[in-house]
């Protein structure tokens, strides 16, 4: 039967923008409305088409108690709306007003010292308080029934960058129901604690403490998880009070911080329509591997493209030394998020705010209300998106590795890191990154619960915790004839931060066919050769010992200290069609380049311009049939680049098979 009325639908709307957004953070509530117009005008000049407004302003929004006032909002939106210009929502959570907290003190949060914060800065409020929560869902239901359904709304932002927690009794108590719900019984949470140690256990649930860096590592880990379990009940009520009134077109995400660890951001994403995360420098310049994983890693928070909802304006105003990036460098940090999965990218902030705490920031406009020099770089970026648009419409990251890091792994090298200077991050997931992404121009980094099968390699950096579901994913991965590669300080911990009873790399030993005998903190980088070169190991050595006929020794310390001295340092173990590898040294730049180039010759990885010339960065996008590279030059000299056949930029609208391009020069070539 026909459906008539389905058939008489009107066709969705013409999108209101470009798919790939430029944006800004605009606080029209710190300005006359008679000024909101000519801010406009200059966005829509610059080919901005999005605004984020409302994340900090529930003093002007509702400034007594019940009293709201949302007709300024209503009439921001109407005004950017003329200017083609969309609206992300913000949901005001993170900047209580002085009523609120003066009137319910019980929302203020208790610092780790025990003293309460207060008004007067941001993120003051307890986000376990359920009176806090009272408040924001009211707020944020207003503001829904009142904006669910503008045309101009594509999307909202759950409160700012979650971050702070509060350790008062009242959290104290939530925590302990949180581990009466997860170990039923004492008996069950003090074996797996291992209590006995310095008579920790308890004979009560509210005997349990509160840790926050020392202490019980199983208890460190709760508290962790039971952090994250907050935030995420802190974002559902605000998504509940959103999806009550709101039509689902309009997504909701919040913004995240990179390698920012205080929760588990899988915990928190997963409830979320997309990721977003905020993108600053800070001092120096863009680093392409820190930067571009972290741009990875919250493209794998739900697997998909995602926004850039910050960054910097040229320079920040937090760092010890706030310097500038060069210019050309802002339009290729722009450029760099697109190549990664971004789909929007919003300089914070629009116009210098006269006063509050953040007066030297980088802004596009200043506190005179004309542009500043960077307006014009963002000017163009705005009219190289509009271009490229429909380019790179339906377009993503596909890529043959995945590299794998989780949050209990690196807390729990965090808490004991044994040499000071080991960071998981920088000292094990950045490097394997760079060195693999350099090769192959594109990486994705998942968590290790991922499904792994469409990965023809899968590197594990200093993964220390493993759950059993982890374990169970490796090796059904291995098995399912997959290069499983593991490094430094993998595969020691269980699910409960307990030390495992086998060797690292603790179940998966056997399968490895090895384990490692003893770990070592260094002084001095020890050195270390074989298949991959001549390297040394800084910071950390791990001499392993092969249990198995068929595993085979990669790299071997030479002499040292004694207990490494011709040890094994690297293995690998073939397992049907499958393998896993074992990597116990940190190897020099060299080295790992060339361990990167054998991982993916061993795993067959076919690489795509593999040489290219010094401080040229490609990332490659696709998806309907159709394969985008982006090339941008760091390199302070012009480079030339020879293209794997004729391509056209679609910036500029010529055709080669060979492109130069200056330092910062971008090419989008189809
Ligand atoms: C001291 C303590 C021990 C143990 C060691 C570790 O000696 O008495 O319980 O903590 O330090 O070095
Ligand atoms: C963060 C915040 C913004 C602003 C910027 C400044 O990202 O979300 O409100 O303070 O930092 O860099």
């Amino acid at each position: 039967m026909l459906n008539f009325a389905a058939a008489q639908q009107p066709l969705p709307p013409e999108p209101r923008t470009p798919s790939l957004l430029v944006g800004a953070a605009w606080y029209p509530e710190q300005w006359p409305e008679s000024r909101w117009e000519a801010d406009l005008v200059l966005m829509e000049q610059a080919h901005i088409h999005l605004v984020r407004i409302g994340e900090f302003a529930w003093s002007t929004m509702e400034p007594s108690e019940g009293n709201f006032q949302l007709d300024w909002l209503q009439h921001a939106i109407r005004a950017a709306e003329k200017h083609h210009i969309v609206v992300v929502l913000g949901t005001p959570g993170a900047a209580p007003p002085a009523w609120l907290t003066q009137k319910y003190p019980e929302t203020l949060r208790t610092k780790e010292d025990g003293r309460k914060d207060e008004h007067g800065n941001r993120q003051q409020f307890d986000w376990s308080s359920p009176k806090y929560r009272e408040f924001v869902v009211r707020v944020t239901e207003r503001m829904a029934q009142r904006f669910g359904h503008d045309p101009d709304v594509i999307g909202w932002q759950v409160d700012n960058e979650y971050a702070t927690e509060s350790y008062g009794d009242s959290t104290r108590a939530q925590f302990q129901q949180w581990l009466q719900a997860k170990y039923k019984t004492l008996d069950n949470l003090n074996r797996r604690w291992t209590t006995a140690y310095w008579s920790e256990t308890y004979q009560s649930w509210d005997q349990i403490p509160i840790e926050e860096t020392y202490g019980n590592p199983g208890l460190l880990l709760n508290w962790k998880e039971f952090v994250s379990d907050t935030w995420r009940s802190y974002q559902r009520v605000h998504l509940d009070a959103i999806h009550k009134y709101a039509e689902p077109r309009q997504k909701i995400t919040t913004n995240m911080m990179g390698w920012f660890d205080a929760y588990d951001h899988y915990t928190v994403a997963q409830d979320l329509d997309f990721a977003s995360w905020d993108d600053y420098v800070g001092r120096g310049h863009l680093d392409l591997a820190r930067n571009g994983a972290a741009h990875d890693l919250t493209r794998g928070f739900l697997r998909k493209n995602f926004w850039v909802m910050e960054t910097q304006p040229g320079f920040v105003n937090w760092s010890p030394n706030n310097t500038a990036l060069d210019k050309g460098e802002v339009r290729a940090m722009a450029w760099h998020a697109i190549g990664h999965g971004a789909e929007a990218v919003e300089y914070w902030q629009w116009r210098s705010a006269l006063n509050g705490q953040e007066q030297y920031h980088g802004v596009l406009v200043g506190a005179d209300g004309t542009p500043v020099p960077l307006y014009a770089e963002v000017q163009q970026l705005g009219a190289d998106f509009e271009k490229a648009a429909p380019t790179l419409t339906g377009t993503t990251v596909h890529s043959d590795i995945a590299i794998l890091q989780d949050y209990p792994s690196r807390w729990a090298i965090d808490w004991q890191r044994h040499n000071k200077s080991f960071d998981p991050v920088s000292d094990a997931i950045v490097p394997w990154y760079a060195a693999l992404r350099n090769q192959t121009h594109s990486v994705d980094m998942i968590a290790d619960t991922a499904p792994l099968a469409p990965y023809k390699l899968v590197v594990a950096p200093a993964l220390n915790l493993l759950t059993p579901a982890a374990v169970a994913n490796l090796v059904g991965y291995v098995r399912g004839g997959g290069h499983l590669v593991l490094t430094q300080r993998s595969g020691m911990k269980d699910a409960d931060n307990s030390l495992y009873t086998q060797r690292q790399p603790g179940p998966i030993t056997e399968l490895l066919g090895a384990r490692v005998e003893q770990w070592y903190a260094l002084e001095d980088a020890v050195p270390v050769e074989g298949q991959w070169g001549s390297s040394k190991s800084p910071k950390w050595a791990e001499q392993l010992g092969v249990t198995a006929k068929d595993t085979e020794v990669l790299m071997r310390y030479g002499k040292s200290n004694g207990w490494l001295d011709d040890q094994p340092a690297a293995v690998t173990h073939r397992v049907g069609a499958g393998r896993i590898t074992y990597i116990g040294a940190a190897l020099e730049p060299l080295a790992m380049n060339s361990a990167a180039r054998w991982m993916l010759s061993t795993s067959g990885v076919t690489l795509v311009m593999p040489d290219l010339p010094q401080g040229v960065d490609l990332a490659v996008r696709s998806g309907g049939g159709k394969s985008v590279y982006i090339l941008t030059n760091y390199d302070a000299a012009a480079q030339t680049i020879a293209l794997p056949h004729a391509m056209t930029d679609v910036l500029t609208g010529s055709t080669a098979s060979s492109i130069t391009l200056p330092q910062y020069g971008i090419a989008v070539l189809r």
